[in-house]
């Protein structure tokens, strides 16, 4: 297996047909590939011998504020410390480009948890984060949960 490195473009399909065999089953949205080719630059994978066996983007939102999106691995691969890498690789980066705070919207509570993230008030999102959320079929009933990790110590979220 090799190691997380960022996405190429010839990755899309691949990450687009992880994506959405989860979205399919309710487990995260759906993207669609236009979407996935604009935010390429945004994505991580984790690959062997060419094939995509895991991802997850990490978004800029604001001037203090990114977005983990689009995590997924590959069923046979899951539990197998996948996950945690793609969240490191995001925090790692989000760090180095000096963003404060980083979110994500989920229903995988429990695995953020262990990833040292913690529960907020989705209104307590600043507006900024709502852009996608307007094209999503679930607005404005959302039921997925956000959470949020600090990189800088202090920092607030809001
Ligand atoms: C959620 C997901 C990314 C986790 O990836 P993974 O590689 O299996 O996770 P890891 O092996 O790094 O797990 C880290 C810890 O989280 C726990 N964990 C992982 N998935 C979990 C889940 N669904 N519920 C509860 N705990 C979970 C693991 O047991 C592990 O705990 P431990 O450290 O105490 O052993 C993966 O299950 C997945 O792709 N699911 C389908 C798509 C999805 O729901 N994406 C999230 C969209 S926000």
């Amino acid at each position: 297996m090799d190691s997380i490195e960022k996405a190429k473009i010839g990755d899309v399909p691949q990450i687009h047909k992880l994506v959405n065999s989860f979205a399919s089953k309710g487990d995260m949205l759906a993207r669609p590939l236009s979407e996935i080719y604009e935010n390429l630059r945004d994505y991580f994978v984790l690959k062997h011998d060419k094939k995509v066996l895991a991802c997850v983007a990490l978004h800029i939102s604001w001037s203090d504020l990114a977005e983990v999106k689009a995590l997924a691995v590959a069923e046979t691969y899951q539990k197998q410390n996948i996950g945690t890498k793609l969240i490191s690789a995001c925090l790692k980066e989000a760090k180095e480009l000096e963003i404060p705070i980083v979110f994500c919207l989920t229903y995988k509570d429990v695995f953020f948890e262990k990833q040292g993230f913690i529960r907020i008030d989705k209104m307590k999102l600043p507006k900024k984060v709502w852009t996608e959320c307007f094209h999503c079929p679930k607005f404005p009933d959302c039921d997925e949960i956000a959470m949020y990790y600090v990189i800088k110590e202090g920092a607030q979220i809001g």
